[in-house]
Order: structure tokens, then sequence, then C-alpha cells
């Protein structure tokens, strides 16, 4: 059962050939899917063979297999991981009960709206990187790019087979309806802020798969936990996926700063903006803003919706399992950051309504862990110089923080020094040009933009100078696949 079949038109290891009805709505969904691919997704190189991986299994060990691919052939499927025998819920008012192979009724709505809330961020980053293949530093970050994006679009299929199979004909229109929305639209916007931002260069890329991506694993993670046992085994196959994208973002910052350093040494200056690096105060700036509008992914400190979500079972807390706690938390309290008068303070709030500032906890420290990583690349070539992840309070649009200015050292400053200080904090428009200038395409098999170093190794054993991308097109083949 873990291996999954591809003769069906629709790779899946959920016996889809034995439910026609669903077999039939899931068809008729799959080319409305490829005309969005086609429409949104990755511009140009849809015609060009890729070195992907594609899921064969769901074993943690070996499900992945590598092969040229065109995009639009890749085999988008419906894989969940194995069920698990006896499985009950872990927490809330119905611990200890089966955990649920049908929607409970009492939960659908609320099911339906963390399904669709999740399934809409994964077209909507496929959108929000569209454009990058035209600049890409090497064909080895092109593969990487292209690969993400795959998976993303795998993952807004594997939430569609939860809304068609479980939520019937409300399911079947949120399932169009995620193919309607699109980031950045005015009129019909994704439903998450970040993911209407635009991803215009490859450190907000790099960024964006750093820190929004690692959102997308903290939320997976308490979602695989959930009672709904569908929703646990789809979202536990997805994190092993998720894993390569938080890998993309951590290594490619990596790289940036490894390249920062070797030029800030040639040089003897911090400036290397002048040599077509990036600085290592604008790399600073980019990660202030990702990391501040991906906090407020995990909505406000306080919130009965998460409350409510955990006590019925739907959404656990990040490891819920590992805990050794009471598992329903009405009388335990979890220290929350906020600010009074003009202060910032701690204060014990009830543990169940402060669940996303927790699960926003887990996050950060998985933040720290890789700035401590690239800590240490500049530690390595003697520099005296740190990244920091900003105070959480920083920049904010969400939650206690949203009214107030915080500094990224956490003072609670005043307006007119924060816009003084903004250029400092944030991403100027210089940066942003300065950091557009160097987007000039490398594609040339092993060679790597000047701003970036190359990885230490290459993709599923093959050398950096694999030909990760084939961009010479076969006669004939121009235009076949838009
Ligand atoms: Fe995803
Ligand atoms: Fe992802």
């Amino acid at each position: 059962m873990a291996r999954v079949d591809y003769t069906e038109r629709i790779p899946n290891n959920v016996s889809l050939a034995e439910n026609r009805r669903l077999l039939r709505a899931l068809e008729e969904w799959q080319p409305r899917y490829l005309d969005w691919w086609r429409e949104m997704g990755p511009e140009g190189f849809q015609a060009r063979d890729v070195y992907l991986r594609t899921a064969i299994s769901v074993d943690p060990q070996g499900w992945a297999h590598f092969d040229w691919v065109k995009m639009p052939d890749y085999r988008w499927g419906i894989f969940l991981a194995e069920p698990e025998r006896g499985r009950t819920i872990a927490f809330g008012d119905n611990k200890g009960a089966p955990a649920w192979q049908d929607v409970p009724g009492e939960h659908r709505g609320t099911l339906r709206r963390l399904i669709v809330t999740q399934g809409d961020t994964e077209p909507a980053s496929v959108e929000q990187q569209r454009h990058l293949g035209r600049t890409t530093p090497s064909l080895y970050d092109l593969r990487n790019l292209f690969q993400v994006n795959v998976e993303e679009g795998r993952h807004l299929w594997a939430m569609v087979y939860l809304l068609h199979a479980h939520f019937g004909r409300d399911g079947r229109e949120e399932a169009d309806a995620l193919l309607q929305r699109r980031s950045g639209d005015s009129d019909k916007p994704r439903i998450l802020g970040a993911f209407n931002e635009r991803t215009p260069d490859w450190l907000s890329f790099f960024m964006f798969s750093f820190f929004t991506d690692r959102d997308g694993k903290y939320q997976l993670a308490a979602l695989a936990e959930s009672g709904f046992d569908p929703l646990s085994r789809t979202c536990r196959f997805m994190l092993t996926e998720e894993a390569h994208h938080m890998f993309v973002g951590e290594a490619g910052i990596s790289r940036v700063v490894q390249k920062t350093c070797e030029l800030m040494r040639e040089h003897k200056t911090a400036e290397v903006s002048r040599y077509g690096g990036i600085d290592l105060a604008m790399i600073q700036r980019y990660l202030n803003f990702h990391f501040s509008v991906s906090l407020d992914l995990f909505g406000s400190e306080i919130s009965t919706n998460a409350a409510n979500f955990y006590t019925a079972g739907l959404k656990g807390r990040f490891e819920e399992t590992k805990k050794t706690d009471d598992h329903l938390l009405r009388e335990a309290t979890y220290p929350v950051t906020c600010a009074e008068g003009g202060r910032i303070k701690v204060a014990e709030e009830p543990a169940l309504t402060a669940l996303n500032e927790r699960l926003r906890d887990d996050y950060v420290a998985d933040c720290q862990r890789g700035v401590d990583r690239w800590n240490a690349v500049i530690k390595r070539h003697g520099l005296d110089a740190e990244l920091r992840l900003p105070h959480r309070g920083f920049h904010r649009a969400i939650g206690n923080f949203a009214d107030l200015h915080v500094s990224p050292d956490g003072r609670v400053v005043s307006a007119a020094e924060w816009e003084a200080q903004r250029a400092a904090w944030l991403p100027t428009p210089a940066d942003q040009a300065h950091v557009a200038s160097l987007m000039t395409p490398v594609v040339e098999p092993g060679k790597f933009a000047g701003w970036i170093a190359p990885p230490a190794r290459g993709i599923n054993s093959q050398p950096v100078e694999f030909e990760y991308v084939k961009l010479s097109v076969r006669a004939g083949e121009e235009g076949r696949h838009g």
C-alpha cells in the first residue's frame, strides 16, 4: 500500500479507483488545475526537461524518484502517510476517542476553513515565484525553485483531495475557488497577507523559503496532530516534502552570506555591494522583513479560535504527542509577550487561548537555529558581525504589537523614531534596486552568479555542474507546452 500506482491518471495511494464519484470529480478538477498551472505556474521553461523528484511511495525512506520531467507532465497525485493502527485523538475534549475517519458534523465548517486556508497558501507561493526562473543564479537553483513549485502544486492537490472526499458540494466549490484567487490580486486576493506580497528576486525567494515556508511547516505539524485522521495523514506526508523547501531557503541564505564574507575579506570592507555582493546589513533588513510578516501568519497571541480548534481536537500543538502534560490545558498557563504602558513585558495567560503564541515560539526557536548556522559561516571567515532575528514585536500587523512601533531590539519607540529608522531596519528602495541589479541569469552548468556561493554538493548525489535543467530545445519542441 505504501507504493503509488502511476498507471492511473491521478497517481494515488488512497484507492481512488474504488470510489468512482470521487475519481470523476477529481478528474474534472484536474484539467482546471493544469490550466491554472500553465497560466500561473513558472513563466517560461514549461517545455524544458527538469531533473525533479517525484513521490513513489510514502515510506520516510526512499520515497523519492528522480528523473527528467517537463513540469506540465509532473505526476501530481494524492499521497497520504500510512494509517496508524488504532490511532486515537491525542488532545482536547475528545482525547482518547478513536480518530475520526469522517468529518464530525459539528466541526465541518471549522475543518473546511482550516483546510482551505492551508490549501490557499500552496498555489499562492507558486504565483508569487513565477517570474524567478528568468533571473536564476544557476541551473542548480533553477531546479530547486521548480522542485518547490511542483510540490506546492502537489500540496494543493492534497488539500483539494480532502475537500472533494469529505466536504461534498461546498468542498468542490472551495476546490474551484482555490484556482480562482490570485496572489496580490485586488479583487480576488489569496487569503493570508504574506501570500499576497511579491517575491521579486532570489534573495526574497530564499528568505521566503526559510521564513514563510517554515510557517507552513509549523501549521502542517499542528494539523498533523488533528483528530481528523485523513488530514493528519495528508499533513504527515506533506511535511516530508516540506523539508526540502526549508533546505532551499536555509542553504540559499547561507550561500549568500558565504559569498558576502568572501567579498568582505577580499576587499577589506563591509560594503561589498560595489563588488557585486549583498551587504550583511542589507541581508539583515531582508531578514527583518520576512521574519516579521511570517510571524503575523500565526495570528493573534490571544485567540479563542485557537483554543476552540484545540479543545475540539482539530489542531494540536507542535509535537503534541511528545508532550507529557494533560493535553487538555484547562488549568494551564503560558507566558505571552505583550506591551503595557510603553513597556514590553511577559504575562501568564490561559494556555488554551495562547496556543498561537506557543506555536510561534516553536517557530522562532527553529528560525534561531538557522540564524545561528548563518552566523557560524560569518565566524568561520573571522569576521566580527552577526545576523539577528528582530524582536517579535517589530513590524507586526497582527496581534499585541500591531498598533505599536517596536524597534528590532525590542523597544517601544515613537512613530517619529520608527520612521526615522525605517531605512536602517527594512529593505529600502535602494536595497531593492541593488538586489534587482544583481538578478542577471546564469545558466551555464556549474556556473553561479557573483552574489552567491556554489552549494557544497549537488542534488541526489549529482555533481554541482550537472545540467539540472536542459535549456536546449530540440527542433519541433518549442512552444509545445506554452
Ligand atoms: Fe506546501
Ligand atoms: Fe513548502
